[in-house]
C-alpha cells in the first residue's frame, strides 16, 4: 500500500498534469507500442511465436478495429512505413482512401456555393466516405514481407476472440460514444452496436460485443480480401453509401474493384546528423516535418531551451512549413508537389530568414480560408521485431467513428476521409487548389509515420494521431530527444507546442505559464489552449546500452511491451 504522504504527492501531481504516466517498457530484442493494451498484447504474442513486425502490425490493427472502433479499421486507410533489416531498405506503402470516380470539386458546397456545415453534414453519412484501403494495404505488406509463420487469416484470430467475447468499455471510448451519439443515432446499424436495447448510448464498464464484425473477419479469413473489394462486402459498402439516410454518397462497386495500393518513396532528410524517413505525398507529414526541422537546424535550439525564444522558434518553423504545406501539398497524381525543394537545406535557410525573435510572422491568407478540417482520431503503432525489422503504421477512419455509418450486417465503420480535402475548392483566382476534391484523388493527409537513424543504426520509430496536429506532435518528440536530450518517456510527456499557420497552440501546462503566454503574445502570437496534442507511440534505440525502450503517450490508453 502507498503511504499517505506519497498518495497526497501523487494526487497533487495529477492535479497539475492531467495525463496518466506514460506506459513504457525496456527490452533487449523486440518491442510493440500501440494505442491500446489489448492490441499491444496481441502483437507481442505474435512476435513471441515467431512472427515478424508485419505479422504483429496486422494482428494489432484488427484488434484496434475491435477495441478502438472509433479510430481505425476495415473501413479506413493508412500509411505503412517498413524497414527490412537484412537489406536495410525502407518502404513506404500508401493505403490512403481515394475519392470515388464520381467525386467532384464542389461536392461539399450547397446550391448557393456555401460549404455545408462541418458537423454533422460534411463529416457524416455516405458523401464523405472514401474507398477504404486498410485491408488491401495490410494484405499487400503481408504478401511481401510477412514471416509466413501465420496465414493472413490467422492474424485475425485475436481480434475475433475479443469481438465475440466482448470487452468492457473504457472511460475514453464511453466518452467518444457519448460525444458522437447524435451522429451515430442516424444509422440503425451503428445504433445496434453502440446503443443499448432502450436506445441509450453504451457507458463505461458495459460490454461491447461485435458479432457482425467477427463474422466479417471470419469471412475474410476464409475467402481472403476479394469479398471486400469485389464481392458481397463490396455490395454492402456501396449500398450503405448510396442509400445512406443522411447525405448519400457517390461510391460505386468499380471504385472498390479498381482501388490499388501504391509503393511510394519515403521522404528522406537529415536533422543535426540524424537521418529521418517519413511519409511523402499524398501525406503532408514527411515534407512538413522535414521542412520545419530544416528551419530549426539553423538555430541552436538547445541553447534557447524550453523558454520563450525556443518556443517562438518552434512555432515559427512549424508555421512556415505549414504555409508551404497548404500551398503545395496534395495528391501527386493530380498536382505537382515540389518535394525536394520543400525539404532542401537551401529552402530551409531562405525560409528561416523570415524569422525575427521580436515579432511573429503573420499567418498567410490560406489560414483565414476555411480549413480542410482534419479531426484527431486515428491510431498509430510502432513495432520492432527480433530481426530488427521495423513497422510504423498510422491508420485512420478520420473523425471519431468516421462517417458514423456502420456497414449493415458487417459491423465496421466507414471512414469520412474526404473531409481531408478542401471544402472550398478554388482560390480567389478561380484556380483549383492542390487539395481540391477530384474523382479517384487521395485527400491530403498529415499522417507522419517516421523512422530516425543515427550513423546508419535505428534511433526512433514514431507516429501519432491528431489530424493536422500529428506533424507538430511528432516534431515535439523529435526535438525533445535530439535537441533537449530528454529520455523517451519525458520526451513524450513534455507539454507540446504547435503552430499550424494560425495561433500558437499550447498544451495546458504551458498555457498556464502566464509569463510565457504574455511574452509570446507580446511578440504578436495569438495563443490558444489545446488540452491534448497527439497520442504518440514510439520506440527508442539506445545503441550504447544495446537496449530498446518503448513508450506510449500519457495522453492516451496505449501500452508498450517488449522482451
Ligand atoms: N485522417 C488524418 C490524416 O490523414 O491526417
Amino acid at each position: 500500500m502507498m503511504s499517505r504522504p506519497r498518495q497526497i504527492f501523487f494526487l497533487i501531481l495529477l492535479l497539475f498534469f492531467p495525463f496518466r504516466a506514460a506506459l513504457s517498457a525496456t527490452a533487449a530484442k523486440a518491442m510493440v507500442v500501440t494505442a491500446e493494451r489489448q492490441a499491444t498484447r496481441a502483437a507481442l504474442e505474435i512476435l513471441r511465436n515467431g512472427g515478424n513486425a508485419v505479422d504483429a502490425a496486422i494482428a494489432a490493427q484488427w484488434v484496434l478495429n475491435v477495441v478502438e472502433p472509433q479510430s481505425s479499421g476495415l473501413g479506413g486507410g493508412g500509411f505503412f512505413l517498413y524497414y527490412e533489416s537484412a537489406p536495410k531498405r525502407i518502404y513506404a506503402f500508401d493505403g490512403r482512401e481515394a475519392a470515388p470516380a464520381g467525386a467532384y470539386p464542389e461536392m461539399f458546397l450547397d446550391k448557393k456555393g456555401d460549404p455545408y456545415p462541418f458537423t454533422p453534414d460534411r463529416i457524416t453519412g455516405g458523401l464523405p466516405v472514401g474507398v477504404p484501403g486498410t485491408l488491401k494495404l495490410l494484405h499487400h505488406v503481408y504478401s511481401r514481407f510477412a514471416s509466413k509463420k501465420f496465414s493472413f487469416g490467422e492474424l485475425f484470430a485475436p481480434a475475433i476472440e475479443i469481438a465475440e467475447g466482448g470487452f468492457p468499455i473504457s472511460r475514453r471510448l464511453a466518452g467518444f460514444i457519448n460525444e458522437e451519439k447524435e451522429r451515430l443515432k442516424l444509422f440503425k446499424a451503428s445504433r445496434q452496436i453502440f446503443f443499448d436495447a432502450k436506445g441509450k448510448p453504451l457507458e463505461k464498464g458495459m460490454y461491447l460485443f461485435q458479432h457482425d464484425l467477427a463474422r466479417t473477419f471470419r469471412l475474410i479469413q476464409g475467402e481472403g480480401i476479394l469479398p471486400f473489394y469485389e464481392g458481397k462486402i463490396a455490395d454492402a459498402i456501396v449500398k450503405a453509401v448510396q442509400t445512406a439516410p443522411f447525405h448519400p454518397g457517390l461510391m460505386k462497386k468499380e471504385d472498390l474493384f479498381y482501388y490499388r495500393i501504391l509503393d511510394r518513396n519515403p521522404t528522406h532528410g537529415t536533422y543535426r546528423g540524424f537521418d529521418i524517413f517519413s511519409m511523402g505525398p499524398p501525406s503532408s507529414g514527411g515534407t512538413t516535418l522535414l521542412e520545419a526541422l530544416g528551419i530549426l537546424e539553423r538555430y541552436q535550439l538547445r541553447l534557447h531551451g524550453r523558454k520563450p525564444d525556443g518556443f517562438h522558434l518552434l512555432s515559427e518553423a512549424q508555421k512556415l512549413a505549414f504555409q508551404d504545406r497548404n500551398r503545395f501539398l496534395g495528391d501527386p497524381a493530380f498536382t505537382y508537389v515540389p518535394v525536394l525543394r520543400l525539404i532542401s537545406k537551401s529552402f530551409a535557410t531562405r525560409r528561416s530568414q523570415e524569422i525575427h525573435f521580436e515579432m511573429a510572422i503573420p499567418t498567410t491568407e490560406a489560414a483565414v480560408r476555411p480549413l480542410a478540417l482534419e479531426n484527431s482520431h486515428t491510431s498509430h503503432l510502432s513495432i520492432v521485431d527480433e530481426q530488427g525489422n521495423m513497422a510504423a503504421f498510422t491508420t485512420t477512419i478520420e473523425s471519431v467513428f468516421g462517417s458514423a455509418m456502420v456497414v449493415p450486417g458487417y459491423g465496421f465503420l466507414l471512414n469520412n476521409e474526404l473531409t481531408d480535402f478542401e471544402v472550398v475548392p478554388k482560390n480567389e483566382n478561380k484556380k483549383l487548389l492542390p487539395n481540391a476534391v477530384q474523382g479517384e484523388k487521395k485527400p491530403r493527409s498529415s499522417m507522419t509515420p517516421t523512422f530516425i537513424f543515427q550513423n546508419g543504426r535505428p534511433f526512433l520509430i514514431a507516429g501519432s494521431p491528431g489530424g493536422s496536429k500529428i506533424i507538430g506532435a511528432v516534431l515535439n518528440v523529435i526535438v525533445n530527444l535530439i535537441d533537449f536530450g530528454m529520455p523517451l518517456e519525458e520526451a513524450l510527456r513534455a507539454p507540446r507546442i504547435i503552430n499550424r499557420d494560425g495561433p500558437i497552440e499550447l498544451e495546458t501546462q504551458l498555457y498556464q505559464d502566464l509569463d510565457l503566454k504574455r511574452e509570446l503574445e507580446r511578440r504578436g502570437h495569438p495563443v490558444v489552449l489545446n488540452p491534448a496534442i497527439g497520442n504518440v507511440q514510439a520506440v527508442y534505440f539506445d545503441s550504447e546500452k544495446d537496449q530498446i525502450t518503448g513508450a506510449s503517450d500519457p495522453r492516451g490508453d496505449g501500452e508498450a511491451l517488449g522482451y
